[in-house]
């Protein structure tokens, strides 16, 4: 199996050798097939394509999986109820249920206008404190902007997105239209929010493959960062948390590990509390959240924090539909050629992780997991942990064809700014400005056949 495939990989790099001329490019490192996630991936492409268990998950294994999409599914109630299980919503809080952003496990998006309230997406926000020359949690509203709340609390504030047209062009004269959101704060129920607050408008990931990526060692990511200040192209750095522990996930790296990345959004995105957040998401100011009655303590026991996270560690990444044509070959060798695979990498490797069924994989996600300074058209200037203003996480490219499917809708970037795949990369700066303007300059064919292989992925 392994050998025909070689074989068949050798005529093709031949063939692509002649039509795109890349004689730099070594064979293994540019020809992906359609596995990305190892042996773990999943041949499906229809909206349940982010839902499934990873491939090889142990029965034990997949009775918990079910469980923690239970979990993932449940819409929490106001505390006290008739369901003592899965009460505790809020007070304050965005959505009741973690699905409601991570819809069918896949990518959020943002409101086409002012008047719409944002339904899975949320506004995360700090106030510089000049002392300290770091950005601090707004001492009446905390780190994030809660728009909902249980009867008899008022909800934090009304996140209100407009977008504003940016025009461009393609070196080849052929015009298009990017949008920019601003965002403002409206109906504060605890006070001004002043006019200094930094905010960061950010979708929900989809959620597939995420134990492969805590399972590449931290040596390796740190490795990367050192290869890449030694080629000097790029320069992606680690995100560093509380502990000097290294950040993997959220848009800026800005949590460890995913068991923490699910207590922190399980408080601060539905206001439930477990034994890593004991206290409810309550700001000093808020009075009548913090006599609001609880749903126990903690409201998500150890035992389901353990579910929910096993299930975000083994959702399985679909596999290509398509990926041997000679349009994806050539866009997968421009992918390489314009300078993308220097952040978004294209092979990772999988070492010791409490899932057995995610170690020692070979991986396709297209990220190095660093931070990149991707220039002021996407900076939201405000910091997280060391993520500098300007700074966002290389996300995963895996499963980003399938989004139209699994969620109607092909809004990238960490606030949805960019429709579809072109934009994303026009949004590029920074670090990227090289591929960016690479792109631009690219024939209108050459750009049709990269965005041909991004939607392959
Ligand atoms: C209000 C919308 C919303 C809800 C509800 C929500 N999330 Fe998220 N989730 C997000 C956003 C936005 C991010 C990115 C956060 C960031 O960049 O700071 C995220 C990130 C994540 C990530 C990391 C993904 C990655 O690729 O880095 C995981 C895992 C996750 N959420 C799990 C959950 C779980 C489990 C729940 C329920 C307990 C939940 N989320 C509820 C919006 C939401
Ligand atoms: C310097 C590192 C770097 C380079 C080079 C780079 N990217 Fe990115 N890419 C990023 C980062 C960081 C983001 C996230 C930015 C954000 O959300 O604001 C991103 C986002 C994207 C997205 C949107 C992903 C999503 O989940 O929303 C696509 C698509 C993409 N890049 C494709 C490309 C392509 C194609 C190229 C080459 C033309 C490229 N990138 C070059 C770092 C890079």
């Amino acid at each position: 199996m392994t050998i025909q495939r070689c074989k068949s990989i050798g005529f093709t790099v031949m063939f692509i050798g002649a039509l795109v001329a890349a004689p730099h490019s070594r064979a293994e490192e540019m020809l992906i097939g359609p596995d990305l996630a190892g042996s773990t991936g999943r041949q499906i492409a229809t909206p349940m394509a982010f839902s499934l268990p990873i491939s090889g998950l142990s029965a034990a294994r997949q009775r918990e999986f079910f469980f923690g999409n239970r979990l993932f599914n449940t819409n929490w109630v106001t505390a006290p109820a008739s369901t003592v299980t899965f009460d505790g919503l809020g007070p304050t809080f965005n959505r009741v249920s973690c699905s409601a952003c991570h819809l069918r496990d896949g990518r959020g998006q943002v409101p086409d206008g002012p008047n719409e309230p944002l339904q899975s997406a949320l506004v995360r926000i700090s106030v510089w404190d000049a002392t300290s020359e770091s950005a601090k949690p707004h001492p009446a509203y905390g780190d994030q902007i809660n728009d909902r709340a249980i009867l008899g609390v008022p909800a934090e504030a009304r996140v209100r997105v407009a977008w504003q047209d940016v025009p461009g062009a393609y070196t080849d004269g052929t015009a298009y239209m990017l949008r920019r959101p601003a965002i403002t704060l409206d109906q504060p129920a605890y006070g001004a929010l002043g006019k200094d607050v930094l905010t960061s408008l950010r979708v929900a990931p989809a959620v597939i493959g995420l134990g492969l990526l805590e399972a590449v060692p931290e040596a390796d990511i740190l490795a990367l960062a050192e290869s890449q200040k030694q080629a000097g192209i790029v320069s992606g750095r680690p995100n560093r948390l509380e502990g000097n522990r290294l950040g993997r996930f959220g848009w800026k790296a800005n949590q460890p590990d995913l068991r923490t990345q699910n207590a922190g959004a399980a408080n601060g995105d539905i206001g439930l509390t477990t034994s890593l957040f004991p206290q409810q998401n309550c700001p000093p100011a808020q009075k009548a959240c913090l006599a609001a009655p609880s749903g126990g303590s903690p409201e998500i026991s150890d035992e389901f924090l353990e579910k929910l996270t096993l299930y975000t560690q083994t959702l399985a990444v679909p596999r290509r539909r398509a990926w041997d044509t000679p349009e994806l070959r050539q866009g997968e060798a421009l992918f390489t050629q314009l300078g993308c695979a220097a952040c978004h990498v294209k092979t990772l490797k999988t070492g010791d992780h409490p899932v057995p069924e995610v170690r020692h994989q070979t991986i396709h996600p297209f990220t190095d997991l660093l931070l990149h300074d991707m220039g002021p058209g996407l900076a939201d200037g405000r910091p997280d942990h060391q993520a500098g203003p300007a700074e966002w996480r290389t996300p995963p490219l895996w499963g980003l064809g399938l989004i139209p499917v699994v969620n109607h809708h092909e809004t990238l970037l960490h606030d949805g700014r960019a429709r579809g795949p072109a934009e994303a990369i026009l949004w590029h700066g920074g670090e990227a400005e090289g591929a960016k303007e690479a792109f631009r300059k690219a024939p209108a064919a050459d750009r049709a056949a990269l965005v041909a292989f991004l939607r392959s992925l």
